[in-house]
């Protein structure tokens, strides 16, 4: 099934509920190699490619993996394989974050090196900067990494760049290293705390305190675990956006409405009706949009949370094609992520990418396009266009959606959207 139809105009109506955090849940899952002859439990796990392709990833390395309805279970055995299968990293770059967790546990790792992919170069030079820096040793040979160590030790480590995924390799790493690890400029995202959470439910002291300096205190050893995975922003925030650009009355529901500040703040000032309810009596946090006319045009510069996320980029800028004026927005995190722009162009978008900027003038109308996903966060922004467009889109490389999105199509038809996805002969 990768193409989704999508005959665009119908304004969306009812309730839609939040995934569990893709990003959150895949450095989750990876963090069970921690854990040697023992278990985690992790709940809210959201049904998407990327985290089959991590369940395959542990399970190659001998971890047994067993899922019912949103609840996983890892099975960690004493020893585990230490190799990362080539044909899986290729598929998923989040795959190396396994290799804090093994290089520290089991004292070594091999992993191909991950490579460039459609949204950018994205090397993992911190996550191997860092590693180095607590004693494991790596080598580059035929293209993969060779890391060993025989215990890492605890060390004030700076990020040059506040790297989600090196922060999170090394808060696993220093897990199990020897004394205190003291990570500084790291990453803010909520999926970090998420991860500090579930090495808390093992028995590791750590403090996040959220000012992009986190301490790990190792631990000579772990205990079985169980968390719940937080609600995935990024897919309430594309929900939210398809009510806001079809005019419709929807409810984002499981939202937590301070790591969705950045997208809210920006919608307020583009002049986007909206209103946000605190859980209460048994509901959870929601977000509910109401029509609203014309988007004002409004500049934004992707920056790490609490900045505006790189993430909701292409599908910001899909909703900024029909403001009423010029929008500029700035990517700041992966220098390919603009190559949806074409595809909105060819829907009728006036969208002109000048280096790192993309210039919006806003039109009155998109007309539907046959058009082709590069990436997870292209497709659901070309999706969006769709909704809004006259006529009918055709999305193609829906393989990178579902990735991310579970279930898009059904729960844009449940809010009402004319989608319907179709194999290509
Ligand atoms: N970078 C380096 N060296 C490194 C690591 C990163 O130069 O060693 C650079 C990257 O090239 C990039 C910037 O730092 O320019 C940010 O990369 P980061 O490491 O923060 O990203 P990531 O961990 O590879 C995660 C998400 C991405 C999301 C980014 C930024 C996961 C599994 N992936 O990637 O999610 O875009 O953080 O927020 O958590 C997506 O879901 O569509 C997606 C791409």
């Amino acid at each position: 099934m990768n193409k989704m139809l999508v005959r665009g105009g119908t304004p969306l109506k009812g309730r839609v509920r939040t995934q569990g955090a893709k990003n959150a849940a895949l450095p989750i899952m990876a963090s069970c190699l921690l854990l040697k002859g023992q278990k985690m439990v992790l709940d809210n796990v959201p049904d998407l490619q990327d985290i089959d392709t991590m369940t395959e990833l542990l399970r190659s390395m001998g971890v047994v993996v067993a899922r019912e309805g949103d609840s996983m279970e890892f099975d960690v055995p004493e020893d585990v394989s230490c190799e990362a299968p080539e044909p899986l990293v290729r598929k998923m770059r989040a795959s190396s974050l396994v290799l804090g967790p093994l290089v520290a546990r089991y004292g070594r790792a091999i992993l191909p090196m991950p490579g460039g992919c459609s949204i950018g170069s994205r090397p993992i030079d911190l996550h191997l900067k860092g590693l180095i820096q607590m004693g494991a040793k790596v080598e580059m040979r035929g293209g993969f990494v060779h890391a060993s160590a025989d215990r890492l030790r605890g060390r004030r480590i700076y990020l040059d760049f506040p790297s989600v995924g090196a922060t999170e390799n090394l808060m696993m790493a220093a897990a199990f290293a020897m004394g205190e690890t003291i990570i500084e400029n790291t990453a803010r995202e909520p999926e970090i705390d998420n991860l500090a959470a579930v090495l808390r439910g093992m028995g590791v002291k750590v403090d996040t305190e959220g000012t992009g300096c986190i301490r790990v205190g190792g631990v000579d050893g772990f205990r079985s675990c169980k968390e719940r995975v937080i609600p995935d922003r990024i897919e309430a925030c594309t929900y939210i956006l398809a009510g806001v650009m079809t005019g419709g009355e929807i409810t984002v529901e499981d939202v937590v409405p301070e790591h969705i500040d950045a997208l809210l703040a920006k919608l307020e000032e583009a002049g986007a009706s909206f209103s946000v309810s605190a859980a209460k009596n048994g509901a959870e946090n929601s977000v509910a949009v109401h029509p609203a006319g014309k988007l004002r045009p409004i500049s934004i510069k992707t920056m790490p949370f609490p900045g505006f996320p790189t993430d909701l980029q292409p599908q910001m800028v899909a909703a900024l094609t029909k403001a009423g004026g010029v929008s500029f927005v700035e990517e700041n995190l992966f220098q390919a992520r603009f190559s949806y722009a074409a595809e909105l162009n060819r829907m009728g978008a006036d969208i002109d990418i000048k280096g790192n900027t993309a210039v919006i003038k806003g039109v009155d109308r998109l007309d539907g396009a046959t058009v082709s996903a590069a990436d997870l966060r292209a497709g659901a922004a070309l999706i969006l266009a769709g909704l809004a467009a006259e006529g009918v889109t055709r999305v193609e490389n829906m393989e990178y959606v579902f990735r991310g999105y579970d279930a898009i199509d059904a729960k844009l038809r449940a809010l009402g959207a004319d989608v319907v996805l179709e194999a290509v002969e």
